[in-house]
């Protein structure tokens, strides 16, 4: 199996693609979690994490807590309350008997990285980067030996005059580019090679109706997963005018596992930062170059089936 390392912000998403990960223990073996700040605070993004676990009846998988605000930064931006203040939207988890094993994300993930060979970790991202940002600038001999980084993030917006939004936070940016751009800039151009979902094919995995009601008819966990696929509804609904929630974090996990559902691009990403009026964080394509883009899901319904029959064969 691929040996993983799940770094993300839960919310609901970040739980849901987990829960995929965790359901395919033939294929993959996490080694451990690191929490960013992100959709909530780092506390919660951290406590999340363990309380589902619990949950879902996980196994003894370490949690580490990471970064507490975006690079070089000491308070973090609000996030988007695409979850709620608890980052579950509507899912409510008792308190956790776990503990965590470290606050110490960056250092965990060295080590962990230093005692595996070269290229045999490969990190899924599914929050801000800012784990990964620092990982790279304090231990770079650590972050060279990942495999590859699937990663969450981003959008291509076209620009005016062929606009479509993407963007769930500015018109353009995507939550967790917007988050923390200059981790994003860093991890694109990091050297190590990166495989990205971004909202652009996000965008095209609407839950809809239909889709929860056969989520709610998983044999458990139903109306857990079907909370978690229409928890950012509201979010999209008045700015996207869809019929269901976009479904965001799962799809960096069918970007690994089931490369063949989609079409990708590659590109040489450059982030914009701060202060440029486009909004921090929309990617502009820039040549050929080291990131693959996940551009297009080729079925959706496909998609559905195969999260659908994962979680079925495995949560019974
Ligand atoms: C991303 O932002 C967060 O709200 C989600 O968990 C996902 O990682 C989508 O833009
Ligand atoms: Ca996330």
């Amino acid at each position: 199996p691929l040996s993983l390392i799940l770094d993300g912000d839960p919310g609901t998403d970040d739980l849901l693609a987990w829960m995929w990960v965790l359901a395919l223990p033939k294929r993959a073996r996490v080694l451990g979690i690191t929490a960013v700040n992100g959709n909530v605070t780092l506390d919660r993004t951290a406590a999340n994490a363990l309380a589902f676990l619990d949950y879902i009846g996980g196994p003894d998988i370490p949690v580490h807590a990471g970064a507490r605000a975006p690079l070089d930064r000491d308070d973090p931006p609000a996030g988007d309350g695409a979850f709620s203040e608890t980052g579950l939207g509507e899912l409510r988890l008792p308190p956790s008997l776990r503990r965590l094993a470290s606050h110490d994300a960056v250092g965990w993930m060295a080590q962990t990285l230093r005692a595996h060979p070269v290229r045999s970790v490969i990190l899924v991202a599914t929050g801000p980067l800012t784990n990964l940002a620092l990982l790279r600038r304090e231990a770079p001999d650590a972050y060279a030996r990942i495999d590859r980084i699937v990663a969450m993030g981003g959008s291509f917006a076209p620009l005016p005059p062929n606009f479509v939004r993407r963007g769930n936070v500015t018109p353009w940016a995507e939550f967790n580019f917007w988050m923390d751009a200059a981790a994003a800039q860093s991890v694109l151009n990091g050297g190590v090679p990166v495989l990205l979902a971004p909202a652009d094919v996000t965008h095209q995995l609407v839950s809809d109706p239909a889709r929860l009601a056969r989520a709610r008819a998983l044999p458990l966990f139903g109306q857990e997963v079907a909370l978690m696929l229409n928890a950012p509804y509201h979010l999209d609904k008045p700015k996207f005018h869809t019929d269901g929630a976009f479904l965001h974090d799962p799809t960096a996990v069918a970007c690994l596992f089931y490369p063949e559902m989609f079409e990708t691009v590659r590109a040489q990403a450059h982030v914009v930062q701060e202060g440029t009026g486009l909004g921090a964080g929309l990617m502009l394509p820039d040549g050929a170059g080291g990131v693959e883009v996940a551009v297009r899901v080729k079925d959706t319904d496909a998609f559905y089936a195969r999260l659908f029959d994962d979680l079925a064969a495995h949560y019974a």
